[in-house]
């Protein structure tokens, strides 16, 4: 989605501004901007990348210690020059940057044409700093005024910077539904979508809650609400080092996630789990232990590879702790009328902890007396703010679009809720919740063994990179797991991939099976292996191609298929843990030699902060 990045202080803006706009480059966009203000206003936006942004400024002037820069995800009006942020008022006195959707914007454009404005772009971001000029000029007001005002007429989503070329030592700055971090330095003040611009300037930020309102001018700040309440800010010290948001290295972001996670999942678990011991400790949980305790199910709301990981905690959950689960499309759940009370939990799982559907699914539930508890990676999110508990997956930044590390952080968070439930409600034999401890504490290391046979998933993906079509298939913990190696391949590689339980492909799929198709079948279930077995000559029979991932020592299906990825034996619960990695790598490898853009997979943003 939108990226936001804006400087006030005394060092030049530019270098800042671009440096900025680059740490976002992976939430997704497609045409960058800046404006810098300098005596006068100096504008430069384009359609394209942020290095696009860069060529087209070389050479112009970009004086100024104070600037704005934006990176757009079209919503309204195609990627263009144009339609690209920032946004200049009638009279060019201001210009805005904004991430999210203005509902109303419509009805104020009518208004304000008949007022005299014209427009030049599609864009809602035009309207809204009309309007704000409209207000500031009809009741002299100032910027942080005129755009408090304007404001509480406005529905919808934003995360919004202004500046105000009569006002030039000031940035002002609002939010609602849409992320904005405030980071204070000495003397010099940043605004960005999230803490990634910031951290390598200052570790100390503020999070805008919703409808406040951020005006900064050199050497202070002040924040107040829309009603015009002032706010006492939370300062909090950021967590995360530089290094995190550099390649390391690796060719791509999405490679690197893929190497870390033996760090990034024993990291999930440090303090959380010891098995020598015998325990498990989540404090959101405890805290809240007479709720889960007395919870008839709980109810797991997430999108895209969340909603998987939400799947597989259905499935751990229920066969563990035996209480039910039922997992949601956030997009759905909000809008179908859920019956919901005070009985039950929703889990949110989200990486970026500000998907909108997400949001707004939690907020209905908290709405309803639910219990809300959040799953997220980054510190700091909406959803990490709305929730009554939760747990963090400390997995570190993932910059690649396409979720790798997060997700198994979330898995290995389910897994540890699933036995602490397990235990707590009596419905896991001591022996057997102490072989899963140990056996979940030898996930890092049997991750780094799967690793090792990148060399032949290499090779399986040349073999099967000019495919237009694959089938994914699992049972059980893994069927989850097929969807995600499915959802891996699309998003990354453009190949139209569907994800099925393995039982379903003769109602259905297998009448796309021939010589050309590629399955990429799941086998490393104990339970119900025989079944897959079946599935695999099922596929043989009708010439498929069968790349199966196998645990070690497999010979049945080693002799079926055509190529195999053996992955070291666990109890089934933990096995997505591992079958999932030779699938990102799959995905990961097809897409690098189609020449893609792994790391920006095009229409796609890492953090969808519009429903
Ligand atoms: C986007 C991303 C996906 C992600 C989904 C949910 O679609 O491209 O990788 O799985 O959002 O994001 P969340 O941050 O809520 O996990």
């Amino acid at each position: 989605m939108c990226g936001i990045v804006a400087y006030i202080g005394n060092k030049p803006a530019y270098p800042i501004l671009i440096k900025g706009l680059r740490r976002l480059e992976y939430r997704g966009y497609d045409s960058a901007g800046i404006a810098i203000m300098n005596g006068d206003l100096n504008i430069y936006k384009i359609k394209g990348k942020v290095d696009d942004l860069e060529n087209f400024v070389a050479g112009k002037d970009v004086q100024g210690t104070m600037g704005i820069g934006h990176t757009r995800w079209a919503t309204h009006g195609e990627p263009n020059n144009i339609n690209a942020h920032p946004h200049l008022s009638g009279n060019g006195r201001l210009a805005i940057i904004h991430n999210g959707i203005i509902e109303n914007y419509n009805t104020l454009k009518e208004i304000l044409i008949k007022n005299g404005h014209s427009f030049s772009s599609e864009t809602d971001t035009e309207v809204l700093v009309h309007f704000i000029e409209e207000i500031q000029n009809k009741y002299e007001l100032s910027l942080e005024e005129a755009v408090r005002k304007a404001l509480s007429s406005v529905i919808g989503a934003y995360a919004i910077v202004i500046i105000d070329k009569d006002d030039p030592n000031k940035i002002v700055a609002a939010r609602k539904g849409s992320p904005l971090v405030v980071g204070l330095g000495d003397d010099e003040f940043f605004l960005a979508s999230d803490a990634t611009p910031i951290v390598e300037y200052t570790k100390k930020v503020i999070y805008l809650n919703d409808e406040e309102i951020v005006s900064i001018d050199r050497n202070n700040f002040e924040i107040r609400t829309i009603a015009n309440i002032p706010r006492t800010p939370e300062i909090k010290e950021v967590d995360i080092e530089v290094e995190a948001l550099e390649k390391g290295g690796f060719d791509h972001f999405m490679l690197k996630e893929i190497y870390q996670q033996p760090d990034s999942v024993s990291d999930g678990m440090r303090g959380r789990l010891n098995a020598a011991e015998g325990w498990i400790k989540l404090g959101g949980i405890e805290e809240f232990e007479e709720r889960f305790k007395k919870a008839k199910r709980l109810i797991i709301v997430a999108c895209g590879t969340s909603w998987h990981a939400g799947l597989i905690a259905e499935y751990l959950i229920e066969e563990l702790a035996r209480l039910p689960v039922e997992v949601e499309y956030a997009s759905e759940f909000r809008y179908r009328n859920p019956i919901l009370g005070e009985e039950d939990v929703v889990i949110a799982l989200s990486q970026s902890g500000e998907t909108a559907d997400t949001i707004a699914a939690l907020e209905l539930a908290k709405f309803k007396g639910a219990l809300i508890y959040g799953i997220v990676n980054v510190v700091g999110s909406s959803i990490s703010r709305l929730t009554n508990a939760g747990s963090y997956i400390h997995a570190g930044p993932e910059i690649g679009v396409a979720s790798t590390k997060a997700f198994t952080g979330q898995l290995t968070l389910l897994t540890l809720i699933a036995l602490y439930l397990g235990k707590s409600r009596g419905m896991l034999g001591k022996s057997q919740y102490q072989k899963m401890l140990y056996e979940l504490q030898e996930i890092p290391d049997k991750i780094r063994q799967v690793l090792k046979q990148n060399d032949q998933i290499k090779y399986i993906a040349g073999e099967m990179k000019d495919t237009n079509n694959a089938i994914y298939l699992g049972r059980g913990f893994n069927f989850p797991i097929a969807l995600e190696g499915a959802l891996k391949l699309k998003e990354i590689s453009y190949i139209h991939a569907e994800g099925y339980p393995a039982a379903e492909m003769k109602h259905g799929p297998i009448a796309l099976i021939d010589e050309k198709m590629p399955v990429v079948v799941i086998a490393t279930n104990k339970n119900a292996y025989e079944k897959v077995v079946s599935n695999v000559q099922e596929i043989k029979a009708r010439k498929g191609i069968v790349i199966a991932i196998v645990a070690e020592g497999d010979t049945v299906i080693k002799d079926l298929a055509d190529f195999c990825i053996e992955i070291p034996e666990t109890a089934d619960p933990l096995s997505p843990l591992l079958s999932v990695i030779p699938l990102q790598l799959l995905s990961y490898h097809i897409a690098v030699m189609r020449g893609c853009n792994v790391d920006q997979p095009r229409n796609l943003a890492k953090s969808v902060t519009v429903e």
